[in-house]
């Protein structure tokens, strides 16, 4: 696997991985209306020096596109917010996790950026199951008999913190922290 910087070339793609149903379906926010609008999100993003938008592809196979990852750093704490979208015909073949553990070890080595998150719906646990496996935690949920069942799936440890996020959409939150 690759990692590129996205680029006005990318737009078309992002739009069609940004409106596939599955995406949209675990997105907090709804997809552009047009791809006109499409366009000048992307543009904007581009250009914003706290946004980082990578694509990646495949070392085997040219021109196998594998997903995007999104990093968005926040200037009030230095931290930064990930998210993830595996190109639809890619998933559930190991490249989610992949993508984000290698991504984000990129981003924090490039960067210095210490601490990054992700928001991930209770329900999506194929988002759940690649965060813990690409070396994130668990810090926080707002339903602790689905926690259980997540840490009894991964056998691993977790730090919960309090305060779900103020939202009726049930999230969890994932978190990896630099050494
Ligand atoms: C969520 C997403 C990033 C995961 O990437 P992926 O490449 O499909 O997932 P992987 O193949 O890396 O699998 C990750 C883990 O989830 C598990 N998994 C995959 N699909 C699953 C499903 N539908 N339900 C439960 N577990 C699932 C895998 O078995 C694997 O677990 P393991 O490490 O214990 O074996 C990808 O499916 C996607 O882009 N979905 C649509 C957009 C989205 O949900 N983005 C994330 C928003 S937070």
């Amino acid at each position: 696997m690759k990692l590129r910087p996205a680029t006005s070339d990318d737009a078309y793609r992002l739009f069609r991985w940004r409106c596939d149903p599955a995406t949209v379906a675990q997105s907090v926010r709804p997809p552009p209306a047009t791809y006109e609008a499409h366009q000048i999100w992307l543009a904007r993003t581009l250009h914003d020096p706290t946004k980082t938008l990578w694509l990646a592809l495949s070392t085997d196979q040219p021109a196998l596109w594998l997903g995007m990852l999104r990093f968005d750093r926040r200037a009030e704490n230095g931290m930064a917010e990930v998210s993830i979208q595996v190109a639809p015909d890619q998933r559930g073949k190991g490249y989610g996790q992949r993508l984000i553990r290698r991504g984000t070890l990129d981003y924090v080595a490039r960067t210095g950026v210490r601490t990054v998150w992700a928001w991930v719906k209770l329900e999506n646990r194929a988002s759940q199951h690649a965060f813990l496996a690409a070396g994130y935690e668990l810090v926080d949920i707002d339903d602790p008999f689905d926690l259980e069942d997540i840490v009894r799936q991964r056998g691993q440890g977790i730090r919960l913190q309090h305060g779900a996020p103020e939202s009726t959409i049930r999230f969890c939150k994932f978190e990896y922290a630099s050494t």
